[in-house]
């Protein structure tokens, strides 16, 4: 089949490289000159693992071309994909200015036989019906003899950065809202590659579950209302076990032993149930803001989702009482971060935890430095140049007077912590995504306080607790 892709980003161009591996022509657009030349040389704007390559391999094949020529791809493709951001407003409404203008692109281009328009950018319900309101207007304005014809459906997406390419593979589900039987029956065979795990090998891919993807039709306003109910459900169920977590601090429990026991119950589910410092990304907050902003407008106050993003906001400075308890003072002080992304496998850092971070440590007077495998240059985002970017581990816990994990890279439980609290002022580590062997770095010298997690009785950090409650149980007799 004939596919464009508008807009190029990491949902975009993902996409594109997918449907032209499963063997769909596909012609990626994107209005941002520098980033087409750059995937017509066969390199990816974006870092997602295994990208690149299957990228490179469809070009060769002749499946897959980058254009910034709009008219041209609408013209000559038979399913259009809407995949531009929509960033939140400071409101928290969804900023759908991108998604306007490409409606408006495809009014004006929209010609020949039928086109399905697909949704896939992630959009404020009701957006379906807006968006096919758009393109009619700019086709009527062009006063055409023949009508072109089209259906808008929403397509929803749920890949994970970082695992981007093996979620589009391997999908839990796919939805498709919508109510023409024609745009329905070519999104089926557009997506029947996947829904039958018949996908050409790719090394890393590994074994596909031999079931069948499951296809969920909705309704347009349906479709739509998934995306936002899912990411809201995960932020809401991250958010919840880090509310146990800071009870666990509270009591002495161990919330990495409590998440075991409550996931092992199947109504509840192992995922999503890793505490720290947080949920960030280019997804989670906006979705939930904008659900908690749509619900308003229809008059519902969504309070738990409002909660969850109580909880989230506390969460991303909890670090900082943690080192206050320590150190006291932070002023003067030297704090090593130790990741910068709000996840592993990915280079982006759009509203990563880290950021409210470094504005609060250094808003305290605090030095900040930091070290992430994938961001060695201060462009990535402007508060970087407010800190000290290093490029290795030993450079990075130099006379720090604390460590601070903020992500969970795989690298870091191979560091060489022994050799690293020889170095710092002080070895007191944060882990803020409870990523660390805790009796590894006790034995390293470290005094390590994770989040809601349990320090060993013989550590150092046990050792000062018990001491400080011995004297202030003396003062109170
Ligand atoms: P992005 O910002 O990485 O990419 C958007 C791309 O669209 C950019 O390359 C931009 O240059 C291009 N663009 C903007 N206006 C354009 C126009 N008029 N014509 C052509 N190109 C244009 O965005 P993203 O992270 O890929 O997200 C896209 C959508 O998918 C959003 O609605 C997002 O919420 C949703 N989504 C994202 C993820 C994710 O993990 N990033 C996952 C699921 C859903
Ligand atoms: C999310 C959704 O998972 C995906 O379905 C949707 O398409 C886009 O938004 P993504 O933002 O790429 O994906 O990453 P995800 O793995 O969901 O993590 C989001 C944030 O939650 C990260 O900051 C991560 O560190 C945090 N997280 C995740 C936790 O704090 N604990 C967990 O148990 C899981």
């Amino acid at each position: 089949m004939r596919v464009c892709v508008i807009g190029t980003g990491y949902v975009g161009l993902v996409t594109g490289v997918c449907l032209a591996h499963i063997g769909h022509q596909v012609i990626c657009v994107d209005n941002n000159k520098e980033k087409i030349a750059l995937m017509q040389s066969g390199e990816s704007p974006i870092y997602e693992p295994g990208l690149e390559e299957i990228m490179r391999s469809t070009m060769v094949a002749g499946k897959l071309n980058f254009t910034k020529n709009i008219n041209n791809a609408i013209a000559n493709s038979q399913i259009l994909f809407i995949a531009v951001g929509t960033p939140a407003l400071p409101t928290g409404d969804s900023d759908i200015r991108y998604v306007e203008a490409v409606a408006r692109s495809i009014g004006l281009a929209i010609s020949g036989e039928y086109k399905v328009i697909v949704n896939k950018s992630t959009v404020p319900i009701g957006s379906g019906d807006w968006v096919r309101q758009i393109i009619n207007s700019e086709i009527v304005k062009r006063q055409l003899d023949n009508i072109p014809q089209f259906d808008v459906v929403s397509n929803p997406e749920f890949l994970r950065e970082g695992s981007a390419i093996h979620d589009t593979f391997n999908p839990d589900r796919i939805v498709i809202g919508g109510s023409s039987d024609q745009a329905i029956s070519l999104m089926k065979e557009l997506y029947q590659p996947i829904v039958d795990r018949k996908i050409p090998a790719i090394d890393f891919l590994g074994q596909l579950s031999p079931q069948t993807v499951p296809l969920v039709m909705t309704d347009l306003n349906s479709a739509e209302t998934i995306k936002y109910a899912a990411n809201s459900f995960l932020a809401t169920k991250i958010s919840f076990i880090n509310e146990v977590a800071n009870i666990c601090d509270k009591v002495g429990a161990d919330i990495t032993q409590v998440a075991q026991g409550i996931g092992l119950d199947s109504r509840i589910g192992n995922k999503f149930l890793q505490s720290g410092i947080g949920w960030g990304g280019s997804c989670f907050p906006k979705d939930v803001s904008a659900l908690i902003h749509t619900a308003a407008d229809y008059g519902y106050d969504a309070q738990l989702l409002k909660s969850a993003v109580k909880v989230n906001t506390n969460q991303r400075v909890l670090v900082i009482d943690k080192l206050q308890q320590v150190l006291k003072i932070l002023k003067g002080k030297t704090i090593g971060l130790l990741g910068l992304t709000f996840k592993p496998n990915t280079n982006d850092l759009r509203d990563a935890p880290t950021i409210d971070l470094i504005e609060e440590l250094t808003r305290l007077g605090a030095k900040v430095k930091a070290y992430d495998p994938l961001i060695q240059s201060i462009y990535h985002h402007p508060i970087l140049s407010t800190i000290d970017l290093e490029n290795n581990a030993i450079d990075l816990a130099k006379d720090c007077d604390a460590l601070v994990l903020v992500t969970d890279w795989q690298e870091f439980k191979s560091w060489n912590y022994t050799q690293l609290a020889k170095i710092m002022n002080n070895p007191l580590i944060i882990d803020g995504r409870n990523h660390l062997d805790i009796d590894t770095l006790a034995a390293a010298g470290f005094y390590y306080i994770g989040i809601g997690r349990r320090a060993p009785e013989n550590s150092l950090v046990a050792k000062r607790v018990q001491r400080d409650a011995k004297k202030t149980i003396t003062k109170v007799a």
